[in-house]
């Protein structure tokens, strides 16, 4: 089988949170990996732990640009874009073309290596969604000219350049569809809810929860989420299949849930709804469960314990 032997893999955006996590799990694997990355969001501290690692090799590059191989690959992997609201938010152009010229050029390369392809998509493909959990099935919500458009539409634009060149060059492809996920390595600023309210609370200041607080959100963590696009890649599913945990909560009952696990003292303080924020979130997992038999197995206190560790220790920074 295609898994069984050592695979050479390209994994691009390898220096960011979830890439680097995919990174460390290809290795553990016995694959070779060969990450990309500009660094634009990510940061070359979360690959460091792989310096001297013989199977593991990081080259500075822009998915938008030409990329020469040497040798043979597998499989491409691409997970290069900014990928929370502060950072794409900061850098619309860069995400619409990390996502369209970025995706052609992964999606060129995999065909002229004859490997596989995975993409990691997003929830926000159903933007402010109209159906409740999401399945795979539901076409989406978005708004094609909001401010989270340059993310949204991306993303979409990506898959259906995913089944493009699975239809016209057979390309054997997967699309991940991935929910929030959270973890060690999310950068404390990028405005993602996760590290903002461990932020503030870590630094006694007040948890800002937007609205009233009753959108509801969803967490995934990193290491579920791996494992979800591990057993994805193996898979021979083309269409996208939604990872993320499926268990909801209110954002302010999240909130409360980082007061007590931090032991702080911050009060909640609560600001205006940002444009076009969506009110509920929550992955139908049904198709995971069926065909790859996966679902989050890190309970929530348990990965936002992990996550708390990491952010008071001297790898945050
Ligand atoms: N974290 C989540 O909750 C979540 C949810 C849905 C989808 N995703 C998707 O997963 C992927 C990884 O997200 P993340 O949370 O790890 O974000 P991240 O910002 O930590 O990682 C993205 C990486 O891509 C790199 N990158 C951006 N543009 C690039 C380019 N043109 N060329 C090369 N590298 C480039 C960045 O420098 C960064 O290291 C993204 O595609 C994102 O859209 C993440």
């Amino acid at each position: 089988m295609w898994a069984e032997v050592p695979l050479r893999l390209i994994v691009s955006g390898a220096a960011g949170f979830i890439g680097s996590h995919l990174c460390d799990r290809l290795l553990e694997e016995g694959h070779t990996v060969m990450g990309l990355d500009n660094l634009l969001t990510g940061s070359l501290a979360n690959l460091a732990h792989l310096e001297g690692n013989p199977h593991f090799r990081f080259v500075r590059h822009d998915v938008t640009q030409p990329f020469e191989l040497d040798g043979r690959v597998d499989g491409v992997l691409h997970l290069a874009s900014p990928a929370s609201p502060k950072d794409y938010l900061r850098h619309p152009l860069e995400t619409l073309e990390a996502g369209s010229t970025g995706t052609r050029r992964m999606l060129e390369l995999t065909r002229q290596s004859k490997a596989r392809f995975l993409l990691a998509s997003t929830s926000e493909c159903y933007g402010d969604p109209l159906v409740h959990p999401q399945p795979e099935t539901y076409w989406g919500h978005v708004n094609p000219v909001g401010p989270r458009s340059c993310y949204d539409e991306a993303k979409r634009f990506a898959e259906a350049l995913t089944m493009a060149y699975h239809g016209t060059h057979g390309l054997p492809v997967n699309i991940a569809r991935i929910f929030n996920t959270y973890g060690p390595r999310m950068k404390l600023e990028d405005g993602r809810v996760v590290p903002a309210f461990l932020d503030q609370a870590l630094r006694g200041e007040p948890l800002t929860v937007f609205g009233d607080g009753s959108q509801t959100r969803s967490f995934c963590y990193v290491s579920d989420m791996v494992e979800g696009l591990y057993r994805l890649l193996l898979s021979d599913e083309r269409y996208p299949v939604n990872l993320g945990n499926p268990s909801e909560m209110t954002i302010l009952e999240f909130a409360e849930r980082i007061r007590r696990l931090t032991g702080t003292s911050s009060p909640i303080e609560f600001q205006p709804l940002p444009e076009d924020d969506p009110k509920q979130r929550r992955p139908d997992i049904s198709k995971a469960r069926r065909l790859l038999g996966w679902e989050p197995r890190v309970p929530l206190e348990d990965g936002l314990r992990l996550t708390i560790d990491y952010f008071r220790g001297p790898a945050a920074g």
